[in-house]
């Protein structure tokens, strides 16, 4: 199975999903990541494991369309099975997403449906909620809002500031992207009409 990572920045939500393909050994590689910007983080790291690093600059195309058209094609050049949006900070056209339907995994860190969009740390700390989190979904056209794959909860404590739950969050995001990309890869994973479907381990 191949998969392809895009990142535009830390990257370590990818550097996790690497980690567990490499330790666990996985039936799977990650034949490319590609960012959307050349000053991400995250691409000296995917070198640092092997891993084939490209940039497809955002900011050299005069629209989305176009954007999405030439990272379709860089894309497709792999023949990915999984693509896996990690810390990718575009949104993403409609006719690009239906390409990809059924086949692209995106992390949010916050327990959809609550808090989509940017800031969801902020969101979260302004609504008072008591807990927060973070979700792997199928990628559809409504930005955040496709069929949800796993959650993780946390506590919000009270003298939380953004930075603190971001952090707690994103310990819980490098525990269940890597496994929710490992039951793809397995053919564990799927979804169809927007039900998701996980088949438990055998044995
Ligand atoms: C993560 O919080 C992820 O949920 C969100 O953007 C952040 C990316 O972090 N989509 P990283 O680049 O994986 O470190």
């Amino acid at each position: 199975k191949k998969i392809v990572i895009l990142i535009s920045g830390r990257g370590s939500n990818m550097q996790a999903i690497l980690r567990a393909a490499q330790s666990e050994r996985w039936p799977a590689r990650v034949a490319a990541v590609i960012s959307n910007r050349a000053d991400a983080a995250g691409l000296a790291c995917a070198a640092e494991y092997g891993i084939p690093t490209e940039i497809v600059p955002s900011a050299d195309y005069p629209d989305r369309a176009a954007f999405d058209a030439a990272l379709r094609e860089r894309i497709d050049a792999h023949a990915p099975d999984l693509v896996v949006l990690a810390g990718f900070m575009r949104i993403l056209t409609d006719a690009f997403v239906l390409h990809y339907s059924g086949r692209m995994l995106n992390i949010h860190p916050s327990l959809l449906p609550s808090f989509v969009g940017l800031a969801t740390h902020r969101q979260a700390l302004t609504a008072g909620v008591r807990f927060h989190g973070a979700t792997v979904h199928f990628v559809t056209p409504q930005l955040d809002h496709g069929p949800i794959v796993s959650q993780a909860v946390v506590p919000v404590l009270p003298d939380d500031t953004e930075e603190s739950l971001a952090a707690r969050v994103l310990e819980q995001e490098h525990v269940i992207y890597p496994a929710a990309v490992r039951w793809f890869i397995e053919d564990r994973l799927s979804v169809r009409d927007g039900i998701v479907r996980i088949v438990a381990q055998d044995g």
